[in-house]
Order: structure tokens, then sequence, then C-alpha cells
């Protein structure tokens, strides 16, 4: 099955941080696109493909800046542009206002005894973030084809609703948020007059998307209280997996090496797998604690399971991923240390990103455990019920967006409740095989049950129904 190429009544314009290419310099010099990495660009990419949109996205390393040089590059049946941004603005931009303020905004991260601390620095990074916000929207106000209907994605460009709508009033702006939102205590943290210029942002698009009827809630609440205004009309749309894209990559020789490797590690144990990467919001080490608990209390299962993490490096450029990811090997290391054995290891924990390498864990889990603090969907969920192979169980966070589709189904958890996770993965390894049958099958009915083209339809049907 090809993918289905979303519809569109008007031309088309995406425009996101990260785009759908990166690009590398060979050691003869020469540039070679490839994919760009990230959930964003996996859930549009397909439903975009062969659509003639105009993708603008910021040029992210020094190959990408001379892709961007040679102009706009066709790729996939799109014409991508690529947008060269000052690279101490940009670090200002991404590092210390988008990864560092409003994604822990957001997942609600913050350690608040000490951080943030919104200081003359910050507010030198908030003009960065502005300014690149006003280039994204200059390149829009240039460009775009009139009457265009423009997806904007994510909440580093949220300022663009305000200039889009003063410049260009022919063009239909339609954010879209891929992470939580926020609710008024949460926004509330921020300096006054950034809240109130971020929702401004948001609320001068023609509409706004979320991943779950919470996170659009509360951007309503907080437009409510902070902006003292109503929210420009909201909708709810859950990205989605495209089943023939994943499928590729589980029928892939890399997978199918992977998948027996695998199993050779694993032999007739029962498997509990993650895949993440290694980012605050997902919960690695409460998930670690859990299954230490398990072993503490079910004696049962020490040398009967194995929990394999495929996790990869994330935004390494913040002190607190650094931080968190020593802090999750360390304790890999002390479980591994206290429970293993001499021809059993506890936790396999793979931090190489391979894609071929995780979907071969999402193949063969009896149990998959997605258990994020705070997560505005969470693909994974419903990647891994897609592709298993064993009738697996999904034990799930309620936390996560995805938890508003597939809760019916999953094995709901409190993502902050350790004894409580580790009881339902004592519940997920002893199902019997009739009740995990029918538990897979729900689950996967429900993960399978949207298409990209739908998700991007229903931001096109915002754009065009305002
Ligand atoms: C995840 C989130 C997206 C976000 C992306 C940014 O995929 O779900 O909301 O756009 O991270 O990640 P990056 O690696 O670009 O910081």
């Amino acid at each position: 099955m090809s993918p289905v190429i979303v519809d569109t009544p008007r031309d088309l314009v995406i425009v996101s941080n990260r785009g759908p290419l990166s690009f590398r310099i060979a050691d003869d010099g020469s540039l070679h696109a490839q994919r760009g990495g990230g959930g964003l660009v996996s859930a549009l990419g397909p439903a975009v493909a062969g659509s003639g949109a105009m993708w603008i996205a910021g040029a992210l390393s020094d190959a990408d800046r001379q892709a961007a040089a040679a102009g706009v590059v066709e790729a996939d049946g799109f014409q991508v542009r690529s947008l060269v941004i000052d690279a101490d603005d940009y670090r200002a931009y991404y590092d210390v206002v988008s990864s560092g303020a409003l994604w822990f905004v957001h997942h609600r991260l913050y350690d608040s005894a000490r951080r943030p601390r919104f200081d003359r620095y910050w507010r030198r990074a908030w003009d960065s973030y502005r300014r690149v916000n006003a280039a994204f929207a200059r390149v829009v106000v240039d460009e775009a084809p009139a009457g265009a209907i423009v997806l904007v994605q994510d909440y580093h460009l949220t300022l663009l609703g305000s200039e889009l709508a003063a410049e260009r009033p022919d063009l239909t702006p339609v954010h879209f948020h891929h992470t939580p939102f926020g609710g008024p205590d949460d926004l509330r943290i921020l300096p006054d007059d950034v809240g109130v210029e971020l929702l401004a942002g948001l609320a001068d698009h023609a509409a706004c998307g979320f991943q779950a009827p919470r996170w659009a809630a509360a951007f309503e609440a907080c437009c409510a209280e902070l902006l003292g205004r109503s929210a420009c009309p909201t909708f709810v749309s859950p990205a989605a997996v495209e089943v023939s894209e994943i499928a590729k990559v589980a029928a892939s020789e890399a997978c199918t090496a992977a998948l027996a490797d695998l199993d050779r590690q694993v032999g007739d144990r029962r498997l509990v797998v993650r895949v993440d990467r290694i980012e605050l919001s997902k919960n690695l080490l409460r998930g670690f604690l859990a299954f230490e608990e398990l072993l503490g209390e079910q004696p049962q299962w020490r040398e009967r399971v194995v929990f394999a993490a495929f996790v990869y490096p994330s935004r390494e450029g913040l002190p607190e991923y650094l931080a968190y990811r020593q802090e999750v090997e360390g304790l890999v290391r002390r479980i591994n240390q206290t429970w293993g054995t001499p021809t059993w290891t506890p936790i396999l924990y793979d931090d190489t990103d391979d894609f071929p390498r995780s979907v071969a864990g999402l193949r063969r889990y009896d149990v998959l455990v997605v258990n994020p603090v705070r997560d505005g969907l969470n693909l994974v969920a419903k990647e891994g019920p897609l592709v298993n192979e064993r009738d697996g169980v999904l034990a799930l966070s309620r936390e996560s967006g995805a938890w508003s589709e597939l809760g019916t189904a999953a094995l709901g958890l409190n993502p902050f409740d350790v004894t409580a996770t580790s009881d339902v993965l004592h519940r997920a390894l002893t199902m019997d095989g009739p009740e995990r049958r029918h538990h897979a099958r729900a689950v996967r009915a429900l993960a399978g049950s949207r298409a990209p083209a739908d998700w991007v339809a229903d931001q096109v049907r915002a754009a065009t129904s305002t």
C-alpha cells in the first residue's frame, strides 16, 4: 500500500524548525540529502510527499547551510526551502528558549527550586526567538503563493500568526502544536509579557490544532485567563503512523538481522521494551526503577525477563539532558550489577540511534512500556502495536496524548507511581494467551485507525472552514 497523498484545495506551505531533509557533505565535497530525523518529519513527510507543497525549514548544520545557498531543493514531490539563520541566534532560539524553556513549561519539567531563571541573558535569548520567528515569517511573506494555506508546526514557531496576519492577510495560517500545552499555572511561570506574546502569536492563527482534547482545553484556558480574550478556533487531531512505511522497515534486512540478534540475547525469556529519545519527559528513570521493583517483589521474574531499552541521545547542547543521560546510565549499571547473574543481564541498554533495531524490539516485545510524565502524543505507542508479532501488551502512561485514543484498550499507568508501574508490568507479563490476543487486537485497531494523510487533512480542513 502506498501512502495516501493529502488532497488540498489551495497551495500548501509547511513551516517547521526541522525539515524533511538533512544534508551531509561527502568526502569528495558533494552534498547528499537524507531524511530529516524526529517525530514531526515522520508524521508529516509521507502525507505531503507528492503534493507539490513548499516546505520551509531551518538549515541546521553546515551541510544544510550549503544546500540552502543552492536554493530550493525538489524532493519526494515537495519543494524544500531552507532558511539560514545566524548561528548565535539559532542557539538561543532553539536551545535556550524552545528546548530549554517552552519544552520545560509545556511538559512541566522544571525543578522549580532552581529553574527556571529568567534573567537578562534569557531576555536576550527571547529576542533571538523573536528574530528567528520573524525570519521564518519573512520567507513565508515573500514566497507563499497567493491565498495559500500555511501549516506552521510546533512551539519553535509560535509567533508567526501575528506576523502573517499583519503582512499577508490573503494567507490562512494554521498552527499545530505537537507537544502538550501547559495550563494557565504553567504558562504563568514565563515572564508576563512573554506569556502574553506567545499566546497572542498562537491565537492570531486562523486555527490551532492539538494532539489531544486536554491540550486544546489548556490553550483555551490560557487565552481566557492570561490573554483576556478567547482563543482562535481549536481542533484536535492526533498524528498517525504510515503503516506501509513502518511495515517496510519491519520487513527490511537490517531489521530482520537485528531481530535475530535480539532473539539470541533474550532466548526464551519474556521481553519488556521501550523505544525513546533520552529525554526528561520520557521518564526513563522511573521505568527502570519499576522494573527493579518487579525483580525485588516478584522473584519468579529473576532470570526470566529482560528489559531492552532502545534509546538515543537528544538535545545534548543542554546540560539538563547530559546530566539526565548520566543518571539514566548510572541507574542501569547499578540495577544490572545488583540483579545480574553470569547468564543474565536484566537491562539491555542500547543507545545507538538505529531505527531498524528499534523496530526489531517493537516486533518482539511482550510488554511495551510507554510511561512519559507528560507527552503531546507518543507515536511509539502506535508504532509498537502495529508491528508487534507476539500479542504484546501496551503499558501506557495516562499523561500521554495517545492515552485519549488508546486508553480504552491499553493498560494504563500513573507515570509517577513506581510501585503501580511495577504492578502493571507484572500484570502485563502474567496475562494469559487469549487475554493478550484480545488486548493486542484492540490496541492495534485503534493505533491504525488513522493515517498521516487524515491528520494533515484535518489541518487543511481547519484552514478552509475558517
Ligand atoms: C519531538 C516532539 C516534537 C518536536 C520535536 C523536536 O518529536 O514530539 O514536538 O518538534 O521533538 O525535536 P528536536 O530534536 O528538533 O528538538
